[in-house]
């Protein structure tokens, strides 16, 4: 199976030191997940491009930015500019992702779809060819903090099923109440890539946390 991957979600850290957040648990995870909100796809507002052109000054981490807005293409050139290396977008948000694809690859991003909790995996299955990461929500977006939804399991074992059928080398993500126990049902599933905001930024010690979610996906 594809190498396992954490994703820190920036959204449970402190904003007021996020160079600081960032800069400890960075040499321990594979990537930085920044959520990004409107207001309008989701009810909430998080944070946008001049916090990404920030944080990209202190770090080289892999910036997974996870788009949570309307019409989430017409920022692509602005999220290259500002540091961003792939480009999260949801089913919900745009019928048919070819043309979005096409527009992340043109702007110098990297392409994934995200899938929210009533939507089925056939929804995305299509354009998964056209993706380097596939993302399942295990919670309803624009909120940290909430309780991993057991239901949506089957949901990544068709992901991982189609994607190696087809022989392809995607990575399946899994976004909400990830801490060791659901993380390691998630692994069982087929999910390699592991948001966890809540379980890393808010835990005493965000590195022994990142080690802990590591060796429950390892089954240690
Ligand atoms: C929710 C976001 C998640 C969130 C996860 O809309 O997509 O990335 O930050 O937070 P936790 O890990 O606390 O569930
Ligand atoms: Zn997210």
């Amino acid at each position: 199976m594809d190498q396992v991957k954490i994703a820190p979600s920036l959204l449970a850290a402190d904003f007021a030191n996020l160079a600081e957040e960032v800069g400890r648990i960075a040499p321990y995870v594979d990537m930085l997940h920044l959520d990004i909100m409107d207001g309008h796809f989701v009810p909430n507002i998080s944070f946008g491009m001049p916090v990404i052109e920030s944080l990209r000054t202190h770090t080289d981490l892999l910036f997974d930015c996870h788009l949570m807005t309307t019409n989430p293409d017409v920022y692509f050139d602005e999220l290259k500019q500002a540091g961003g290396d792939l480009a999260m977008i949801h089913i919900e948000a745009i019928t048919d992702p070819t043309g979005a694809a096409a527009k992340a690859r043109r702007a110098g991003l990297g392409f994934g779809l995200v899938v929210n909790p009533p939507t089925p995996f056939t929804a995305i299955e299509p354009f998964v060819e056209l993706s380097d990461m596939v993302l399942i929500m295990s919670v309803h977006p624009g909120f940290g903090g909430q309780s991993f939804m057991l239901e949506v399991l089957p949901k990544i074992e068709a992901a991982r099923k189609w994607v190696d059928k087809e022989g392809m080398t995607v990575d399946i993500q899994i976004d909400g109440g990830i801490n060791p126990e659901t993380a390691r049902l998630a692994r069982d599933a087929g999910a390699n890539v592991f948001v966890a905001g809540t379980a890393i930024f808010r835990a005493d010690d965000p590195v022994a946390a990142v080690t802990r979610l590591r060796q429950s996906i390892d089954g240690m």
